[in-house]
């Protein structure tokens, strides 16, 4: 707890403390009117992040909140409609790597005047820029109407680059080319696929010297009272390993190389995943552009071809179904099969509505199951199940339990009828992080945080759910 213990510890006010504070994070975490994942590491403004984070924020200051959408998606976004993961907010960084160097956007004519990444995230805008609609409509319809206004053409436009680009088989499922673009850089899901790609041995330690994080997590460690040994030990087992650095970095050459053309890329990475929780974030995406359309009273051939691709995608969704395990998979298209490892990411397409209550109580069930929920008592959803040969409680995304995927969960159960168990999700995280603050992410079976501490889309969903 940042402050003081108050004598008397209602809910009430352990919940307008925790509101406070994880508002106090959100100010400290802000930088030239956007606001980044953490101060200590994370330098620039990530996509996923920024839609999670103005959805907490909506509910203080939408009109801020608004604005923040629109100034980062009309920096980022590329000529082509494509949403960069990283929008970087000076040309050279000190503290994250890779920074824009390593990108080298100017390859692409695509690229906009800010230097960003040259790969994608999960697209959680236009489903973020529709909670915040929400709530500036109640403060002022005016400058919520003008808000989509100005959102739906950049929204539409990244949605049309996923469907051209990402899915030119027209599949009604778009690929990812990256790991870093499904958000679980080192999740075992990826394992198979990016086995592939052959890296020797001084391409590893090329890497290893190139990398800030672990040192940048070793040092927080030390100032954080863990010896020399312990606080390295602690930095390389929560962040992937240099081999899998060093797998990421071919595939981001591999992109740089290819000008960032999509054409070429699509037909010759190795990668190519059509990953279930992009895919379930982008089909509930899709239904609130479709939302955002009709507010705006916009009847097109472009709001037709969404309205087309969704009902394709929910198609298309249903088949990455396993009604074996009762879960979803991703589907390696280079290997033509399904990728069978539970995580976290199997319990997404709740967030798209479609999923029969009947077949959610039963997902509902494995979450809260041994091999995902390992405390007791509490409903908190490791990010790769326990029975994964990979799973690691500390490692990243081979284990750890983090809010924004609790929380989407959390909110797919309530969208499915599961209100009790969307409760008990969110009741766990409130518990989290008052116990232990608010870290990037938490070792599924301890508890402990991890990562960077005062991380901003853990302290902005924490008032979402507080708020609710
Ligand atoms: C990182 O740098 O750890 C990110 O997950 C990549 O966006």
């Amino acid at each position: 707890m940042r402050e003081e213990e108050p004598a008397e510890k209602t809910p009430e006010i352990m919940y307008e403390r925790l509101i406070k504070n994880a508002q106090e994070i959100l100010v400290q975490n802000e930088d030239r009117g956007l606001i980044m994942p953490d101060r200590g590491y994370y330098e620039g403004v990530w996509l996923w992040d920024t839609g999670f984070i103005e959805i907490g924020e909506a509910h203080s200051n939408p009109e801020a909140a608004s604005r923040r959408l629109f100034d980062w998606i009309s920096q980022a976004q590329w000529k082509n409609g494509f949403v960069p993961h990283i929008l970087f907010l000076d040309k050279k960084v000190e503290r994250y790597f890779p920074g824009p160097e390593y990108w080298q956007i100017e390859t692409s004519s695509n690229r906009p005047a800010a230097e960003t990444s040259g790969i994608t995230q999960p697209p959680v805008l236009a489903f973020c820029s529709w909670e915040v609609y929400e709530k500036l409509k109640t403060e002022s319809p005016d400058n919520a109407k003008d808000f989509l206004a100005k959102m739906f053409p950049r929204l539409l436009a990244f949605h049309q680059y996923l469907i051209r680009e990402r899915d030119p088989e027209q599949s009604g499922l778009v690929s990812i080319y990256h790991p870093w673009e499904s958000g679980m850089d080192n999740s075992p899901r990826w394992q198979e696929a990016l086995a592939k790609i052959p890296v020797s041995q001084k391409q590893i330690i090329e890497i290893r010297n190139l990398r800030r994080d672990v040192k940048n997590l070793k040092n927080q460690w030390a100032k954080e009272g863990k010896n020399d040994t312990e606080a390295l030990e602690m930095a390389l087992s929560m962040r992937p390993t240099d081999e899998d650095y060093a797998r990421f970095f071919f595939l981001l050459n591999f992109s740089k190389d290819r000008q960032y053309d999509d054409r070429k890329i699509y037909r010759e990475i190795p990668f190519n995943v059509k990953d279930v929780l992009f895919n379930s974030i982008f089909c509930a995406s899709n239904q609130s552009l479709l939302e955002i359309a009709r507010e705006l009273k916009i009847e097109n051939s472009e709001v037709a071809q969404i309205e087309k691709y969704l009902e394709k995608q929910k198609i298309a969704l249903e088949k990455l179904y396993d009604p074996e395990t009762n879960l979803y998979y991703d589907f390696d298209v280079k290997n033509q099969r399904l990728i069978k490892r539970k995580t976290i990411a199997g319990f997404m397409p709740l967030i798209t509505g479609m999923v029969p209550k009947e077949r959610a109580e039963r997902m509902a069930k494995i979450g809260q199951s041994e091999d995902f929920s390992l405390n007791k008592g509490k409903f908190l959803i490791a990010s790769t199940a326990k029975s994964d040969p990979n799973f690691h409680s500390q490692s990243y995304w081979r284990g750890p339990i983090w809010m924004p995927t609790n929380w989407l969960v959390a909110k797919g159960l309530e969208i499915s009828g599961l209100k009790p168990e969307s409760e008990q999700i969110k009741k766990s995280l409130l518990e989290l992080v008052t116990e232990k603050g608010f870290y990037e992410y938490f070792d599924a079976q301890t508890l402990t945080g991890l990562g960077r501490a005062d991380f901003s889309w853990t302290a902005a969903l924490t008032i979402d759910i507080l708020k609710q």
